[in-house]
């Protein structure tokens, strides 16, 4: 008799989402979807996360705009999208019969903003979701300055609640001394999960030219270089919370992915690795899933939060 593996079951569920693995893409790294078909059937993914969706268009920062770091890259993209009515005329018919979850990322510069997007998102029966983004570093407006204090973090996400019954996602930003607080925060005002980390506050400078790399100077650090930091904002915040955590920040293989998963995050999220591999999201799947199988692990929330302190 041959020894045949029975395959691990990969699904886990954040709030109502099901998604067939824990393996999304990070806002902002993989479009909407379609940009990624030639490279890879996205249908594999446990899910999508849009690039930042506004209430109005959003031309974004001045270039340069994305400079590369040793192990990470800098961004200062500034939200740039064309609104949510385009998307909802326009991108919404591509990737309405996905067969992965999408989740929408919103943001906007205020909270009635925030409101109308989520709004406007809520009919849309493929959008299961959505990722409420208190967290970007790039724009003066809005972004981040609802995700550094308690008191903003917990408004904003009180009044989308208020009109968004679908699953309510938070985007944290690592830029803050303590972030379980901010979680704790958004959970008590009904978000249904947290993800986190946001890329970190850096700058580079081109010594020849005497100037910043970024056109506003300071953006958003992300890549291998922010996962041990990432990692560690995961744990405590997996410990503070009792809504799940979707762990993200320098995920690039199935050991990093693994990692955030002992952790305590339910699922992650993989954003600058698609850009040095676009079918990374693949690989990632396959050695959760190898890992599982050398462990003998029978369905990956077996080791959901289960790093071993002793
Ligand atoms: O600048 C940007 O569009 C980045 C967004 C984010 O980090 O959330």
């Amino acid at each position: 008799m041959s020894d045949s593996i029975i395959k691990p079951d990969l699904s886990v569920k954040v709030h109502n989402l099901n998604l067939k693995n824990p393996v999304m893409t990070a806002s902002g790294t993989f479009g909407y979807g379609p940009e990624f078909e030639d490279f890879m059937d996205v249908n594999l993914l446990g899910g999508i996360l849009t690039k930042a969706c506004t209430s109005k268009n959003r031309d974004g920062n001045r270039y340069p705009r994305m400079a590369e770091t040793p192990m990470g890259m800098l961004n200062s993209v500034g939200l740039q999208n064309k609104g949510v009515d385009y998307f909802i005329q326009n991108i919404y018919p591509k990737i309405k019969d996905y067969t992965t979850e999408v989740i929408v990322n919103v943001s906007d510069s205020t909270v009635e903003g925030y409101m109308e997007v989520a709004e406007k998102l809520l009919p849309l029966e493929k959008i299961s979701g959505i990722e409420l983004n208190i967290s970007c570093p790039n724009v003066k407006e809005g972004g981040m300055a609802f995700g550094t204090s308690c008191p903003m973090a917990a408004s904003v996400t009180k009044a989308v609640r208020e009109v968004y019954s679908k699953t309510l996602i938070v985007k944290l930003s690592p830029n803050v001394t303590n972030i379980a607080e901010i979680a704790r925060a958004v959970e008590d005002e009904g978000a249904d999960s947290v993800s986190l980390i946001n890329t970190l506050l850096g700058m580079a400078i081109d010594i020849e030219k005497r100037k910043p790399m970024l056109s506003t100077i300071t953006g958003g650090l992300s890549g291998p270089a922010v996962k041990p930091v990432a990692l560690r904002m995961v744990w405590p915040v997996a410990n503070a919370v009792k809504i799940p955590v979707i762990g993200m920040g320098g995920i690039s293989n199935a050991s990093d992915a693994i990692e955030f998963l002992l952790a305590g995050a339910t699922a992650i999220q993989v954003g600058t690795a698609n850009f040095i591999d676009p079918a990374v999201c693949v690989k990632i799947i396959d050695g959760i899933e190898d890992y599982l199988i050398r462990h003998k692990f029978s369905s990956v929330n077996d080791i959901i939060g289960k790093l071993n302190i002793q």
